[in-house]
């Protein structure tokens, strides 16, 4: 760490989610594929695509060149401009989100296409309440937070108004307390029962992340998105997928839900729409919600919407998709990261599970009598096994993401297998040398 930067960076630059004087600052100078730099030149594994974002991988010229030769043609333009980049990405992503979503509309943020996404769907159906889980997060804007379920929307209560719970499909601890053979997807089932309760005509929207993201990486069950979608339709209710985290291939298909065959009324977009080369968002719609404002106005804009170097940044990023397969390489390296997240559980007690999708896998730490090892809201002392492993996987020069008892691998999906070997063998040596 350069710490006369760092110094200078921190007398007047703040650090997010952190108390200033407890705050990692990371050491990143430059990168290129699924590695970066340090300012000393150290070569850092990235196995958290800084912040589940770099899907494209780093110093991915192709997509630098996109956004030169935009700010060389048009750098700033109004909201209701018209030009080239803008209608070839209207074109790439309807070419891209499941069947049946097709129109587009562009924000900034993960937790600004929330934020719209709870607007459109109070007005296409009138009603007000949305329905989100417990161990969600969609954002750090006071609707996003307050949709969030995770003790971060502590921060902003009270929040939005009408935002009703439901239980994870978090399998491992069961809120239901059932078993993979007794299952029958109650985690689902009972949508039903709470919509009943709240009342039917009340409930505008369900918003779910494709798998849960940065709260466990919780795959849920092969018949839970159907599940949720019949409800849904059932009560006239719009199901929104928020695809922040899992969008653009980091599951090994384009979209979680696509691993689902369901198609949602609305998708939240943003990190891998440009690889995090620029800030953009996006919700996604089908037809049948987007045709009511063909005649109501849209309620929604920012003066920076649809900035053109996010737009031609994402353009770009679509082609790099496509032009390197990534979304199949992510599949396939997925089927060794899970492989290999297998091989550590049985090498290492202390990993009560491990389950990933494609190139998501999280790991989950338990003490010896199956707890979590590190109490839920909680940050690890340094000096606990948890805060050792973490510091172990520094030495070696491995990022990758900590919350609470989950370990979370998501690399570029750019990665190459003696990469992710590589990051796996240090993860293996970390967990032998903390006696985990
Ligand atoms: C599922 C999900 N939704 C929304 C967001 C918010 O995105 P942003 O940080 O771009 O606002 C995140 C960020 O991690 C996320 O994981």
């Amino acid at each position: 760490m350069n710490t006369e930067l760092e110094a200078r960076q921190r007398a007047h630059i703040m650090y997010t989610w952190s108390a200033q004087s407890r705050a990692t600052p990371l050491p990143i100078a430059g990168g290129k594929g699924a590695t970066f730099t340090d300012h000393e030149g150290n070569r850092w594994l990235d196995f958290e695509s800084q912040v589940f974002n770099c899907n494209a991988g780093h110093g991915e010229t192709r997509i630098i060149r996109a956004m030169q030769a935009q700010l060389e043609s048009l750098a700033c333009a109004h909201p209701a401009a018209v030009y080239e980049a803008k209608a070839a990405l209207g074109e790439r992503l309807a070419s891209v989100t499941p069947e049946g979503i097709d129109r587009f509309f562009l924000c900034l943020s993960g937790a600004e296409a929330n934020e719209n996404a709870i607007k459109i769907a109070r007005a296409v159906t009138g009603r007000t309440k949305v329905v989100a889980r417990r161990r969600s997060y969609h954002g750090a804007s006071m609707g996003a937070l307050s949709l969030t379920g995770d003790p971060r929307r502590l921060a902003g209560e009270p929040g939005l108004w009408g935002v009703v719970r439901i239980e994870d499909p978090y399998c491992f601890r069961c809120p239901f307390e059932t078993t993979p053979d007794r299952c029958g997807v109650l985690c689902a089932r009972h949508l039903e029962h709470v919509v009943q309760l709240e009342g039917p005509e009340t409930i505008a929207a369900v918003f779910l992340e494709g798998i849960t993201g940065a709260n466990g990486g919780f795959v849920p069950p092969a018949d839970y998105w159907p599940t949720m979608r019949k409800i849904c339709d059932k009560y006239g209710i719009l199901l929104v997928a928020d695809e922040v985290f899992t969008g653009f291939g980091r599951t090994g298909r384009y979209f979680a839900v696509d691993h689902f065959g369901v198609t949602p009324d609305l998708i939240t977009l943003a990190k891998g729409l440009t690889s995090g080369y620029a800030p953009l968002g996006a919700v996604g719609m089908t037809e049948r919600v987007a045709e009511h404002f063909d005649t109501s106005t849209l309620q929604c804009g920012l003066t920076g919407y649809a900035m053109p170097v996010s737009v031609a940044a994402a353009v770009a990023t679509l082609d790099v998709y496509r032009e390197d397969r990534l979304v199949e390489r992510a599949a396939e390296r997925g089927q060794e990261l899970a492989a290999g997240l297998w091989r550590l559980k049985a090498r290492h007690p202390a990993i009560g599970d491990a389950r990933s999708l494609g190139l998501f896998g999280t790991i989950e730490l338990v003490t010896p009598d199956g707890r979590p090892l590190v109490a839920y809201d909680t940050v690890a002392p340094k000096d606990s096994p948890a805060g050792r492993l973490k510091e172990a996987l520094v030495r070696r020069r491995v990022h990758a993401a900590f919350r609470w008892s989950f370990l979370m691998i998501a690399p570029p999906l750019c990665i190459t297998s003696e990469e992710l070997a590589e990051g796996l063998d240090h993860l293996d040596a970390a967990l032998t040398e903390v006696g985990l």
